[in-house]
């Protein structure tokens, strides 16, 4: 099966994603427009002159409508476990059955895990390309369909596993229609899409979790402890990933205009999300991006950054899809300890180092399967045992809206200059 899932059928795919676009009556062009008139007085993300010069000058660059669905808990445990929904009146299937929207590589990931959970069964696949939900679809015995509509009737939740771009279409829709829903990271593109996915989530009585996968590795969980109980009060840190990961220009939705987000937005969730996880809210951020397809309006594929957290620790980011390198090191340095993980590549990890003051260096190396294992299997099961006892699940939307207004602070701390709060 995962070979029949790796094969992809990338010609045509795009093709599919623009129709896609022009179904929701949105082409490049109005949704550079879009960016530039709208959201990027949000985002700071820049498009054109025009944009850049507002970003600079400071106009607009708050959000428009005030009102934040954020949670400013302020505690080491921000972000996690929140309720979705007031007044639960949802059933307990004994087995969810679950549809996955985008039949990509994540897709094919989660596809695959699912089907390896007793309490689950993979029924429907969608994609804007039908060879791809039908090939995933054929690999695990689901059915398969182009629209999302129909597909929402078969299943009990859904993996929302489309470019950022389309998660708002996704999302609201199988909200509305009752489905429970995991949304890949980041959770949308722009702060308007979150806000509307958070609102329908909010109205809706089911369970939604974003995909922030670090938070089910083993060796993640491992460090955090030591960050929680040991490390004192947290001087600052870093966290440093780098890899050659940028795909040619067009190659997918990454570097299509229209469809990209970028690395603060897309890649820099994860990093955004471990810090509140383990150390505290973010409150402020400065931060330099840059692009190795210069050519390509609005494309970040480096960020080097600095975030402030709650309590006055400082953490740098130093994160690169266009390093020839890859490596990746994450650590925390405060008044009772210093801890780091430490990995051969941007993903995967295989040494966690620590110390207590005062006392020798220790080390533990990762078991290569559990370095490797990038926490999706243990997040799906954490999510289907939330639908069937009907608790909400550890990562929230809420969670997923915190990450996206970060990143876009960093951009727009980037396009200024100077440090801006979040
Ligand atoms: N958690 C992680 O570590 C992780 C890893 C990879 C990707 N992701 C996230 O998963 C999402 C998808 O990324 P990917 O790498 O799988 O991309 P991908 O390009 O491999 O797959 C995306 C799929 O979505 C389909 N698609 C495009 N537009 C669609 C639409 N309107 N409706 C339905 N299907 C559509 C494409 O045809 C494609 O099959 C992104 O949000 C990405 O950030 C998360």
């Amino acid at each position: 099966m995962k070979q029949r899932m790796l094969s992809r059928t990338a010609a045509g795919a795009y093709d599919s994603i623009r129709r896609s676009l022009e179904r929701l009556r949105v082409d490049h062009l109005d949704l550079i427009q879009l960016h530039a008139v709208g959201d990027l007085e949000d985002l700071g993300r820049a498009t054109g002159p025009a944009a850049r010069s507002r970003a600079r000058s400071g106009r607009g660059t708050r959000a428009r409508d005030g009102a934040s669905v954020r949670p400013r808990a302020g505690s080491r445990d921000a972000g996690v476990a929140r309720g979705s929904a007031a007044e639960p009146v949802r059933p307990r299937p004994a087995v969810v059955r679950m549809g996955i929207v985008g039949a990509g590589c994540i897709g094919r990931i989660h596809a695959e895990n699912l089907t390896a959970i007793d309490g689950a069964r993979v029924t429907a696949v969608m994609d804007v390309a039908a060879d791809r939900a039908e090939e995933l679809a054929a690999a695990c015995g689901a059915r398969a369909f182009t629209e999302l509509a129909p597909m929402l009737d078969e299943v009990d939740a859904v993996y929302v596993c489309s470019p950022p771009t389309f998660h708002r279409e996704h999302i609201v829709a199988a909200v509305s229609a009752g489905k429970h829903v995991f949304c890949e990271k980041p959770l949308a593109a722009t702060t308007d899409d979150g806000r509307a996915i958070a609102r329908a989530v909010a109205a809706a009585p089911v369970h939604a979790m974003v995909g922030f996968n670090n938070r089910f590795r083993p060796a993640f969980r491992r460090w955090r402890e030591l960050v929680r109980d040991e490390l004192g009060t947290p001087y600052g840190g870093w966290i440093h990933r780098v890899a050659p990961s940028t795909p040619p220009p067009n190659a997918n939705w990454r570097t299509t205009l229209g469809l990209l987000t970028g690395i603060t937005i897309e890649s820099a969730s994860h990093d955004i999300d471990l810090v509140r996880w383990a150390i505290g809210e973010i409150e402020a951020v400065s931060a330099s991006t840059t692009s190795s397809l210069p050519e390509l309006e609005g494309y970040d594929d480096s960020l080097f950054g600095l975030l402030r957290v709650d309590g006055g620790a400082a953490l740098m980011l130093a994160i690169s899809w266009s390093s020839p390198i890859s490596m990746s090191s994450r650590g925390v340095v405060g008044s009772g300890e210093a801890a780091c993980l430490i990995g051969p590549d941007m993903w995967t990890v295989s040494e966690l180092r620590w110390a207590l003051r005062g006392r020798p260096e220790r080390a533990e190396t990762i078991d290569a399967d559990e370095g490797a294992d990038l926490g999706y299997a243990e997040a799906s099961r954490h999510f289907i045992e939330c639908l069937r006892q009907d608790r909400p699940p550890d990562v929230t939307v809420d969670d997923g809206l915190v990450a996206l207004e970060v990143s876009l602070a960093l951009l727009r701390a980037a396009l200024q200059g100077g440090t801006v709060g979040v």
